[in-house]
């Protein structure tokens, strides 16, 4: 964890500064070894365990991050063999911090098209890989995460009634990593000026941000038929607890029915929505039946919503335990299944070389 007072020992800051300007007190930073993947992974395992799953069931997998173990392959890739999920299929997508709402629509979608039956959708990030922590208006702000829900085909009247998703790409420059992409290619004079870092403007992005969130709230809640008030709760983006104020305001809503805890993890991009959603489920606040409003905005520029009704799922507790020690059966065997496979993929490469060179009379 990394408190204010962490940076304000290294950089031109202060706590005070930090909390009176965004509202964020810490941020959570991936331990050594630690990456998108395992973040995921671990925000994957939880979902399933909460809604007592089967992962051979999940026929999808979609990881909404930018930052990504690899540039390829996918960190849903990961996830999903990690998972033992062997029926699912798996990829990334990068809306920045919009990234797990649009991830939440394009997994309704997907099980609306009647295809899928059971979609995880997660959102991670390791920012803390991306940010430049030299530089106090953008290092401050961001934290690592990841949070997950399932989604599985229902005909009862719960689960995403609405979405919207949004961009404007002429934004693009306000908020990107300029380097180590197809355009300007990963060199040592683009690591010396700092262009795989994460540069934004803060004040352009915050306006947008201020703009799109009330916006986006209402326009889904109306195309799911419902007024603000039988909103229960709005879930945004967790960017700074100042953009969600002014958005309240807008809104004409108390902010108490806002799910705020940016104060807790800072920005954790695509993850900061599943993982304010998970909170406000786990400690109550969140109740079967409720309606409730997620907001993304982020990277692209993008923003997406989604009008959802609350359904909990309570297993049952002696068939859970069984279910529990089968999952970790299968992660275990998904562990081993990897050890076989890579050592098999190394030795047939090393065992065709040294076929290619006698051939060849090396
Ligand atoms: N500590 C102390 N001073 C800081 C600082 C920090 N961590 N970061 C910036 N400052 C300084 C600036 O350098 C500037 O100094 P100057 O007036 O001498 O130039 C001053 O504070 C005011 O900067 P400004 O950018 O106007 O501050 P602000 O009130 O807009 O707050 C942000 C800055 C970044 C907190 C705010 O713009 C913001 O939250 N923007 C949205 C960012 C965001 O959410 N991005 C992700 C979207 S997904």
């Amino acid at each position: 964890m990394v408190t204010n007072d962490d940076h304000a020992a290294v950089l031109d800051t202060s706590d005070a500064w930090i909390v009176e300007r965004t509202g964020i007190r810490q941020r959570h930073i991936a331990a050594d070894g630690q990456a998108t993947a395992s973040l995921a992974l671990g925000a994957a395992r939880a979902a399933l365990e909460r809604a007592d799953a089967d992962p051979r069931d999940l026929d999808l997998i979609i990881v909404a991050t930018m930052t990504p173990d690899h540039p390829m392959p996918a960190a849903a890739c990961q996830v999903q063999n990690a998972l033992g999920a062997a029926r699912a299929g798996a990829f990334d997508l990068n809306a920045g911090c919009s990234g797990f709402v649009y991830a939440l629509a394009m997994g309704q979608a997907a099980i609306e098209a009647g295809s899928y039956r059971s979609v995880l959708v997660i959102g991670a990030d390791t920012m803390s890989a991306v940010v430049n922590w030299q530089d106090r208006a953008t290092a401050v702000l961001f934290g690592d995460g990841a949070g997950a829900v399932l989604l599985r085909a229902t005909d009862e009247e719960h689960g995403v009634l609405a979405s919207l998703l949004g961009a404007d790409g002429a934004g693009d420059e306000l908020l990107m990593i300029p380097a180590g992409g197809s355009a300007q290619r990963a060199s040592p004079e683009t690591v010396a000026a700092g262009l795989h870092t994460l540069q934004m403007n803060g004040r352009q992005v915050y306006r947008f941000a201020a703009r799109v969130l009330p916006e986006a709230a209402e326009a889904v809640a109306r195309d799911a038929g419902l007024s603000l008030d039988d909103v229960d709760w709005i879930i945004p983006h967790q960017a700074n607890a100042r953009i969600i104020e002014a958005a309240a305001q807008r809104l004409q809503m108390p902010l108490e029915r806002f799910v705020i805890n940016v104060d807790a993890y800072g920005n954790t991009s695509a993850a900061s929505v599943p993982i304010a959603l998970c909170e406000a489920a786990d400690d109550g606040r969140l109740q079967p039946g409720q309606h409730v409003v997620l907001v993304g905005f982020g990277a692209g520029l993008t923003w997406a919503a989604a009008a959802v009704r609350w359904a909990a799922v309570k297993p049952e507790v002696q068939r859970a335990t069984l279910h529990r020690l089968w999952r970790e059966l299968l992660y275990r065997w998904a562990g081993l299944r990897t050890g076989l496979v890579r050592g098999i993929n190394r030795l047939v490469g090393r065992l065709s070389t040294l076929w290619r060179r006698r051939k060849h009379g090396e």
